[in-house]
């Protein structure tokens, strides 16, 4: 299983499944991540920051991930989308915010 720790309002740790997507995990833990769009990329509902120590472990958002940020509400240069990460063993530990 793979760890990853929630920060913000409602701070939790929790362990999901490689392939999982970061959303998938998010929602099941409880997090006040909405996904409206199902994970087509169409919403920006859930933006996530990354630990900046933790961002460089994650593959590169595609332009279209890093169009849809810039109409996440708060985005910071640390801005994902959740629905975009798969879980894999090289993402253990990693650390998120709910804007
Ligand atoms: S769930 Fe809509 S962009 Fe991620």
């Amino acid at each position: 299983m793979i760890r990853v720790r929630f920060e913000g309002r409602a701070a939790c740790d929790a362990e999901g499944a490689p392939g999982e997507t970061l959303l998938a995990l998010a929602q099941r833990a409880g997090q006040p991540l909405e996904g409206t769009c199902g994970g087509q990329m169409a919403c920006a509902t859930c933006h996530v920051i990354v630990a900046a120590a933790d961002f460089t472990r994650l593959p590169p958002a595609t332009a279209d991930e890093e169009d849809m940020i810039d109409f996440a509400a708060s985005a910071t240069r640390h801005s994902r989308l959740a629905c975009q990460i798969r879980l894999t063993p090289a993402l253990d530990g990693l650390c998120v915010r709910i804007p």
